[in-house]
Formats: C-alpha cells, structure tokens, sequence
C-alpha cells in the first residue's frame, strides 16, 4: 500500500507519517512530502520516501503522486491562497490515478460561520466533483492552539478573551494524526465518509484558565473583555488590524459554539480516550 502526505514538513503530516510507522506500514510505502524536504531527513533515513511538492507547482504534485494508492492532502497554511492549492492537489491526484484521498477539513465546513471555513466548504465541493473516492477528516481546533493563552497568563496571570461560554472540544494534534492514519489504512471502511472530529471533553475559557492554572502551579482567572475590549487589547499588544479581526472573529465563533461539537467518533477511531488539554498544555509548557 503506498500513502503519499502532503504538509508532512509541519506538525500534523508529521505526526501522520509517525502514526503510519507506528500501526506497522513499512517505511518504503510512505512518501513523506513538503515544499522544504530538509525538515523530512530523519524520516530518510528511516526508508521513508521523501519528495518536495509544493501547492503552487502542479508539476511536483504529479510526480510526487505517481503510484499512490493513498493520498492525505493536509489542508495548506497559506490562508487566502488554499483554493486553488487544493485544486492543484486533488487534480494531481487525480491524473496520477490516487485511488482515495483523504482530506484535514474543519468541523461543520459546509455550515461553519468560522472565517477559516470558506476555504474547506470550497476544497470539499472540488473533492465531490472530482469524483475522486474520498474521506472528509473535519477537524475540531488543536489544543496546541491554546498554549498562546498559558504564555499569555504567564505574563499577566490571567486568560483574557471574549469567548463568553461558549464551548471548545479541542483534541491534541496527535489525536487527529492519529485518525489519519486510521483511515488512511483502512480505505474500505471510510471511503464517502464525512468524520467531524473532537475532542472528549468540552471547555470554556474558564476551564481554560484552571487548567492553565494547573500547569503553572498558580492561580489564574479568565476576565471576559467584551468584542470591543479584546479587540483594544489585540490592538494594544501590536497586532495589525487584520490579525486582530481575525483573532477576535474567533472568540466570536467560539461564543456562538462553533468549535463544539458532539464527541466520540475521534476516540472511537484512535481506540482511546482523547488527550484532555491540560495534557496538552503541559507537555507543551
Ligand atoms: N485545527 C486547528 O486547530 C488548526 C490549527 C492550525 C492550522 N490548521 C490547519 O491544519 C494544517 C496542518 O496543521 P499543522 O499544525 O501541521 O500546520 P503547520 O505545522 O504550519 O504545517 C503546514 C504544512 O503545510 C505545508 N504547506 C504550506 N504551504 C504549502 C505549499 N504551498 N505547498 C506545499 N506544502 C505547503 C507546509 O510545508 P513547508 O513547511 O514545507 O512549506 C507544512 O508542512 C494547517 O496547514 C492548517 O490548514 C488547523
């Protein structure tokens, strides 16, 4: 069985290509890809192959896909140039014949007000019409995401936000690597599958800060600044107007419950129970 990853340069191709070595796939039948390879020498010199590919050249997609049977396309990181990278990618795999693609969404992409979700819903309707046999990965945030809030309450002692309530079902990246390569091993069992992907337990930003709490070994509170106090805040700290509507756009998603979402399907996958983000938190701490 031969699996081609993209974004295996990052963490979650990654931690992909670990998981695929770890259930047993020989290293030969894993290509490891990225635009710079010189991140993917230690998995060299375990036999797996490594290619550069990159999004914007269809050319190194081709070759990089030649004779796959398995592709994980992990969503890229350019955000506003994603569509037609992914378009590169899934026409790749199609001309090189890629029997299943396996594709990192975002949860509720079809539906999800979050500003990242544009992207998957469009990447989602090429993989469909594409009529390649595919499986839908839609991810929930990665608990990692939140280790900005523990340097943050490091320095100041406190989480701040405008999250309200609003509930987040983070899982670690490893969780959803993980589940990747689940999938990816067993196409028979996913293909046509849409998998929305979350962690166990559900938290609030008040949770956050206790278990921010926990890992630094003091006490710390989350103050809710309001839209307009967090925004003054991001403002405050240096951040360009636009990275400053995109943070506070999602306090505003996560407030409306746009990273919740009903659990089980990812720890059915992975065989265990998801990592709690205070695990998370501290092994990144
Ligand atoms: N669910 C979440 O909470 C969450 C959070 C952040 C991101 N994401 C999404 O999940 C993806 C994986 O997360 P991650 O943490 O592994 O991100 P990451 O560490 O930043 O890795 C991104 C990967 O995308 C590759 N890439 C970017 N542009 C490319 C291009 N033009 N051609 C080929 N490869 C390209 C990078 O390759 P090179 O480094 O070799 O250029 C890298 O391997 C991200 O790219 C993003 O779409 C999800």
């Amino acid at each position: 069985m031969s699996i081609v990853v993209t974004g295996a340069t990052g963490h979650l191709g990654r931690l992909v290509v670990e998981s695929l070595l770890e259930r047993g796939l020989p290293a030969g039948e894993i290509t490891a890809t990225g635009r710079d390879t010189t991140k993917l020498a230690d998995l060299a010199e375990h036999g797996v192959i490594t290619t550069r590919a990159d999004f914007d050249v269809p050319a190194s997609l081709r070759a990089a896909f030649a004779g796959a049977d398995t592709l994980l396309l992990v969503s890229g990181s350019e955000v506003g140039k994603r569509v037609p990278q992914h378009r590169n990618a899934i026409e790749a795999a199609k001309e090189a014949g890629v029997g299943h693609l396996v594709y990192t969404s975002v949860l509720r992409a079809d539906r999800s007000t979050l500003s990242l979700a544009p992207e998957h819903k469009a990447t989602e309707q090429i993989l469909a019409e594409s009529g390649l046999p595919h499986t839908l990965l839609r991810n929930g945030f990665y608990s990692e995401v939140y280790v900005d809030r523990l340097e943050q309450a490091r320095e100041h002692g406190a989480v701040v936000g405008s999250a309200g309530q609003g509930r987040v079902s983070s899982a670690s990246r490893r969780d959803y690597a993980e589940a990747a390569a689940v999938v990816l091993l067993d196409p028979a069992a996913h293909v046509g599958a849409v998998h929305e992907l979350v962690g166990d337990q559900a938290w609030t930003y008040a949770d956050l800060a206790v278990a921010i709490g926990e890992v630094l070994g003091r006490e710390v509170a989350y103050r809710d600044l309001g839209d307009e106090g967090f925004r003054a805040v991001l403002t405050g700290a240096g951040m360009d107007e636009g990275t400053v509507e995109f943070v506070a756009g999602l306090e505003v998603a996560t407030r409306e419950g746009e990273l919740w979402a009903d659990p089980g399907l990812l720890a059915k996958l992975i065989g265990r129970p998801t990592t709690p983000i205070v695990e998370t938190l501290r092994a990144q701490a």
